[in-house]
């Protein structure tokens, strides 16, 4: 018995060594992250007077007021050697001259946030420095330049343990003591969002998104970048592992990066309506007004930013339609027809008689006992009530997005 309960004893502490122990600051992301990364436009090419540039248009072009609050520098920012002495992490000299704290200091005079990159395994994807083996150490530096958000990712990492090594570096910024939201980008390869709740506020659920609607995979061969609707059609799934402080993340916005603009409110209403991290990806010191306008749509933002957190499920998908559901915190709902097809396409919806219900969120619209009214949000304009058929056409590649209102 003795011996017996001996082994149960070892059993268990060799289980408890390769549990993940996780300890993430809690509540830094009861809202989807808002803000602006580096990556989708500029790669590696960053420097010091863009990201001062875009703090100071975040300001002046009313991003700021619609929410985005994070700077963020992707990959590309630091030297391609560790200092010889100290083993820290270097700032390019040539690209930030003045160095990341005094770059902290100018985001942060803003009344804005700010962040920075690396990557899990002992390389960035650009073959930077990577943190594996440095993390108290990284955490340590990011710290001492006052970072508010780390955004960590997965390339040269063979032979590593995905969940233990977020875990090791989410300890390792809580410890160094200053409240950084963690932002796991591993691609959804090892599913995080089953196990990375406790260790971060978000997570990448797909691979890398490009500025392309629908990708021709076979066409391409080779290594691509997702089209939106490969993306969208990946999330079906993932809305019960979402909610306030931990996030699935379909990757950052490339709305102004070149797909037509029914395809960029496409996109950006589908980001709203799955509660995703809104962080621009765009040339903000090139942006047009159309790209503006989505960007800041103040009720789109809304449905994105709700306090319940509920991300969308997909209700129902045939002709080329997709229908979209999303509860909201006060009893609305937010609804989103998408057309997929090159042509636009009549859609007739009774509200009274489709069976809108979840069980998961145990939340179901019961049109037949509510008269909701049916706020459109890209022509914020109010257009009827659930209390009759929808008729609508939905032009090609773009939505139909509404708030249905208690
Ligand atoms: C990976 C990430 C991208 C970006 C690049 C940088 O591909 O998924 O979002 O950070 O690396 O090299």
């Amino acid at each position: 018995m003795r011996y017996s309960l001996k082994k149960m004893f070892i059993a268990a502490l060799a289980i408890c060594s390769t549990t993940v122990h996780a300890q993430k600051f809690e509540g830094l992301a009861l809202t989807p992250p808002m803000g602006w990364n580096s990556w989708n436009t500029f790669q590696t090419n960053i420097n010091e007077e863009l990201v001062k540039q875009t703090a100071d248009l975040f300001v002046s072009s009313g991003m700021k007021d619609a929410g985005y609050t994070y700077i963020v520098l992707d990959d590309g920012w630091m030297t391609m050697q560790r200092d010889s002495v100290t083993g820290d992490l270097v700032a390019d000299p040539k690209k930030f001259p003045h160095g990341m704290k005094a770059l902290a200091d100018y985001v942060h005079s803003k009344g804005l946030k700010f962040g920075l990159y690396n990557c899990a395994g002992t390389k960035t994807c650009a073959g930077y420095p990577g943190t594996h083996g440095h993390e108290v150490q990284d955490a340590k530096l990011y710290a001492s330049w006052d970072i508010d958000y780390l955004k960590f990712d997965w390339c040269y990492a063979d032979g590593l343990n995905a969940p233990q090594s977020y875990a090791a570096m989410s300890k390792a910024l809580h410890d160094a003591g200053r409240p950084i939201i963690f932002s796991l980008c591993e691609w959804g390869s090892n599913k995080p969002w089953l196990w990375a709740k406790n260790i971060g506020q978000l997570w990448r659920s797909t691979g890398d998104i490009g500025a392309v609607f629908e990708r021709d995979t076979a066409k391409d061969g080779g290594w691509h970048p997702n089209g939106v609707m490969t993306i969208v059609d990946l999330q079906d799934t993932l809305y019960k592992y979402a909610g306030p402080d931990h996030w699935n993340d379909p990757d950052m916005l490339e709305v102004g990066n070149g797909m037509k603009i029914g395809e960029d409110r496409l996109h950006f209403s589908m980001w709203c309506m799955f509660a995703a991290p809104l962080m621009a990806g765009n040339d903000i010191r090139k942006m047009s007004k159309e790209t503006l306008a989505i960007l800041t749509n103040k009720d789109a933002i809304a449905i994105d930013q709700d306090a319940a957190g509920m991300q969308a499920f997909r209700y129902s998908n045939k002709d080329s339609i997709q229908t979209w559901f999303k509860p909201l915190q006060n009893g609305d709902w937010a609804v989103c027809f998408l057309n997929r097809s090159t042509k636009p396409q009549s859609i007739s919806f009774d509200w009274k008689k489709e069976n809108v219900q979840n069980e998961f969120y145990k939340k179901g619209l019961h049109a037949d006992a509510i008269a909701y009214k049916l706020y459109d949000v890209w022509n914020k304009k109010n257009i009827g009530t659930t209390a009759k058929v929808l008729n609508a056409t939905v032009a090609s590649h773009d939505v139909l997005m509404l708030r249905l209102v208690k």
